[in-house]
């Protein structure tokens, strides 16, 4: 979410358990003692060629905030932008498919929507979702000697990037393609059920940018384990050819006064812990047993999840970063 939208007109509901003030990823609103809804949307412009798979991942994206919360989504809209004229409706088509398959996946009916005619196309989901509210996943509920799990592999962004460029291989992009396109589902329950005291999304502001915000919430450091980190497959190299999206300098600039990198960390590593990923996975702070017994569950099914580093008490915010 961007900075401005978090300049509300200021309006205290106390049913309003999470608002945009915490930098968490869905909105979060009482029924009842033992129900809240939880309110989500995202929407963006192609990241890949294929309209289907766009439709997918923007899907699975829109998803995953309402899992970060600890949320279970329960029914989604679509939102729609496209030039009919220019395209032709059989993209669109494919588009919603997409989205419409992968929401089928998460267990729930796209029920409707709204479109409009723009020149550049836009896709994306409202989704809601529920949520017992004293099992809600906040960003500011992280634990000095939590361990931290990372579920999904980084570097999507350089992937895109370096796709745009046509110097992606075919089979690094159809890593990506399948990386972004997956639910985070299986992590969520998983982690829910392993007792998690925190967790996020790692989209726009890459998992370093995603991390602080915890941090931030949570008034913690941390020490994160550059080596520990899962990384998609042939994005160090692209990186390293200078594959950087914008976002991701941005990142990396915005970072600098938070995090302290140890020497031995190579560059096209630093840029993928600060790259800008389209549909991430969850970044998960829980205590070390239970952490431990998450990876062990999500590895089994084949997700590559992998303990990254530790929440420590200190300068809230502040990161270092291990080689
Ligand atoms: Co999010
Ligand atoms: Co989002």
């Amino acid at each position: 979410m961007t900075q401005v939208l978090r300049r509300l007109v200021p309006f205290a509901d106390p049913a309003v358990l999470v608002d945009a003030g915490t930098s968490d990823d869905a909105a979060v609103y009482r029924l009842d003692a033992d129900r809240a809804l939880v309110a989500t949307v995202d929407f963006f412009t192609p990241v890949v060629d294929d309209p289907y798979d766009f439709g997918r991942i923007a899907a699975a994206n829109a998803l995953s905030d309402v899992y970060a919360m600890g949320g279970r989504p329960l029914f989604a809209l679509n939102l729609v932008a496209f030039p009919r004229a220019l395209l032709g409706e059989g993209i669109l088509e494919e588009i919603v498919r997409g989205g419409g398959e992968v929401a089928r996946e998460a267990g729930i009916a796209v029920v409707g929507g709204h479109s409009i005619d723009d020149p550049e196309p836009k896709f994306g989901l409202c989704v809601i979702g529920e949520v017992h509210p004293e099992r809600m996943l906040r960003n500011s509920t992280a634990r000095a000697g939590d361990r931290l799990v990372l579920t999904k592999a980084l570097g999507t962004g350089v992937v895109a990037t370096a796709l745009k460029a046509g110097a992606a291989a075919p089979e690094v992009v159809a890593a990506a393609v399948a990386s972004m396109a997956a639910l985070n589902r299986a992590a969520a329950e998983a982690m829910v059920r392993a007792g998690a005291h925190a967790a996020t999304d790692v989209t726009g502001f890459g998992l370093l940018g995603h991390l602080r915000e915890v941090l931030l919430a949570s008034r913690l450091a941390a020490r994160v384990r550059a080596d520990a980190v899962p990384l998609l497959p042939g994005v160090l190299e692209l990186a390293a050819a200078g594959h950087v999206p914008g976002g991701t300098r941005r990142n990396r600039a915005d970072l600098a006064g938070s995090v302290r990198w140890s020497v031995d960390v190579p560059e096209p590593l630093r840029i993928l812990l600060c790259d800008a990923q389209t549909s991430g996975g969850l970044l998960v702070a829980l205590a070390p047993d239970a952490a431990a017994q998450l990876v062990e569950e999500l590895t089994g099914m084949g997700l590559p999840a992998a303990e990254i580093g530790e929440l420590v008490a200190g300068d809230a915010g502040a990161i270092v970063v291990l080689g």
